[in-house]
C-alpha cells in the first residue's frame, strides 16, 4: 500500500479510505499474507485518481468506474477527452482573462454575458463517450448526403462528432466543439478543428461544400451557424429534423405514446423554411430504413425493444435532455406494452413498412 501511495502521489490514508468505501480494494495477497494491489486494482486506482483530478466527487466516480458498459479503453478515451477539454477550457479562460485585463487597462468594463461565456458547459462533453457504441454510418443515408455534395472536392463537416458521414473520397475538414467527441475520432480521420458552427474560423468561400449531420438542433444559434456554413462554402447540405409540420408529435409512436416531453426540446427549433432561407435552398424528406444502422433517436422505429437498451438510449441526447424521470417512465411503459402486446396492437401497420417518414429532412443549397 505504501509503495502504491508513493507512486500515485497520494497518502496511505487516502488509499485506506478508498478501501473502506469499496472504491479501490487491494484484492491480491503478498507471499507474507499482506493485502496488495493487483494490476486490475492499479488500473482502477488510476481511473479513480484521474476522475478525481478532473473534479468528480467520490460518489460519481464510483458510478463511473463501476459502469459495466465501460471497459478500460472506453475509460481512457473518456478521460483523454475530458482532460483535453479541461486544457481547452483553461486556455479559453486564460485568453478571456487576458482580454478583460487589456480592456480594464484602458478603462473598459467587459459585458456580463462575455464574463460568463467561458463557463458554458457542453452537453457532448458529458454524454459523448457513450456515442460510438451505436452511432455509425447508415450507408443509404450517407449516399444521399454524398450525392448532394455534388462535385465538391473540399468539404467542411460541421458538428462532425466522430465523423460518421464524412465522404471518403474528398478532402474533408471537420469542425467539432466537444473535446470528448474529437478524442473519439478514429485514427486516420480528417483533420478536426475545435470550433462552433456559429463562428467558423475560415475565410469566405474556403470550401466547395459544407455539410452538417444531425447537429443543428444542438447549436446555440442554428440560423447563425447555417449562415456561417453559407459564408464559407458554395454548397450547403444539412441533415436535420422538421418539427414544424402539424401533427409531428403523432408521427412517431415513441414521442406520441411514451415521450411527449420531446415537445419541450423543440421550443426554439427553427422550421425547415427558416433553415432553408438561411442557406438559400430547398428541403426533401429522408425516409428511415427499418434496419437503419445509425442509432439516432428515430432509427429503431420498427425495432421497439431497442429503446429498452440503456446503451441505445445513452448514445442519443434526447434521453438525457428530457431528464431521468421522463426517461424511466417512458421505458417502463414501453416495456409493459411490449410484453402485454399493446404496442404491437397499436402499431400493427408498421410491420409492413420498410421505410418510414419521421420528419427527417435533407436541406440542400
Ligand atoms: C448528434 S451529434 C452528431 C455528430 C455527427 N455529425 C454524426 O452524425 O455522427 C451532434 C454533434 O454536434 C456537436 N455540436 C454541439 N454544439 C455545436 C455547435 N455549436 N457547433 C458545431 N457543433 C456542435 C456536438 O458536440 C456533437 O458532436
Amino acid at each position: 500500500m505504501g509503495r502504491v501511495a508513493e507512486l500515485a502521489g497520494v497518502s496511505v490514508r487516502t488509499l485506506h479510505h478508498y478501501d473502506d468505501i469499496g472504491l479501490v480494494r487491494p484484492s491480491a495477497r503478498t507471499s507474507a499474507g499482506y493485502r496488495a494491489y493487483s494490476a486490475g486494482d492499479v488500473e482502477r486506482l488510476r481511473e479513480v485518481l484521474a476522475y478525481r483530478r478532473l473534479g468528480f466527487g467520490l460518489r460519481e466516480i464510483t458510478e463511473l468506474v463501476d459502469d459495466p458498459a465501460t471497459d478500460a479503453v472506453a475509460h481512457l478515451r473518456r478521460l483523454r477527452g475530458l482532460l483535453l477539454d479541461q486544457r481547452d477550457s483553461a486556455g479559453a479562460m486564460v485568453r478571456a482573462i487576458d482580454r478583460e485585463l487589456e480592456a480594464r487597462a484602458v478603462g473598459i468594463r467587459t459585458a456580463p454575458e462575455e464574463q460568463l461565456k467561458v463557463f458554458g458547459a457542453q452537453l457532448y462533453d458529458a454524454i459523448g463517450s457513450a456515442y460510438p457504441a451505436t452511432r455509425r454510418t447508415e450507408p443509404r443515408i450517407a449516399a444521399k448526403v454524398w450525392e448532394a455534395l455534388g462535385d465538391a472536392r473540399t468539404v467542411l463537416n460541421v458538428g462532425a462528432g466522430t465523423g460518421s458521414y464524412e465522404p471518403p473520397d474528398r478532402e474533408v475538414t471537420a469542425v467539432e466543439p466537444s473535446a470528448v467527441m474529437r478524442a473519439q475520432r478514429p485514427a486516420g480521420a480528417a483533420r478536426c478543428v475545435a470550433a462552433a458552427a456559429e463562428s467558423l474560423p475560415f475565410e469566405d468561400g474556403a470550401f466547395d461544400a459544407a455539410m452538417a449531420f444531425s447537429t443543428v438542433h444542438h447549436w446555440q444559434d442554428p440560423i447563425a451557424g447555417l449562415r456561417e456554413m453559407r459564408r464559407v462554402a458554395r454548397r450547403v447540405v444539412v441533415f436535420t429534423y422538421d418539427a414544424s409540420t402539424t401533427g409531428w408529435l403523432e408521427r412517431f409512436w415513441l414521442t406520441r405514446d411514451y415521450l411527449p416531453e420531446f415537445a419541450g426540446l423543440l421550443v426554439d427549433w427553427p422550421s425547415p423554411a427558416d433553415m432553408t432561407r438561411a442557406i438559400g435552398g430547398s428541403a426533401e424528406p429522408v425516409l428511415i430504413p427499418w434496419d437503419c444502422a445509425d442509432g439516432f433517436f428515430e432509427a429503431h422505429w420498427r425495432r421497439p425493444e431497442a429503446y429498452l437498451d440503456e446503451e441505445v438510449r445513452r448514445a442519443v441526447s434526447v434521453w438525457t435532455r428530457v431528464g431521468p424521470e421522463a426517461e424511466q417512465r417512458a421505458v417502463d411503459r414501453l416495456r409493459d406494452d411490449l410484453s402485454s402486446g399493446r404496442w404491437a396492437e397499436r402499431n400493427r401497420d408498421l410491420v409492413a413498412l420498410d421505410t418510414a417518414e419521421l420528419g427527417l429532412r435533407l436541406l440542400v443549397a
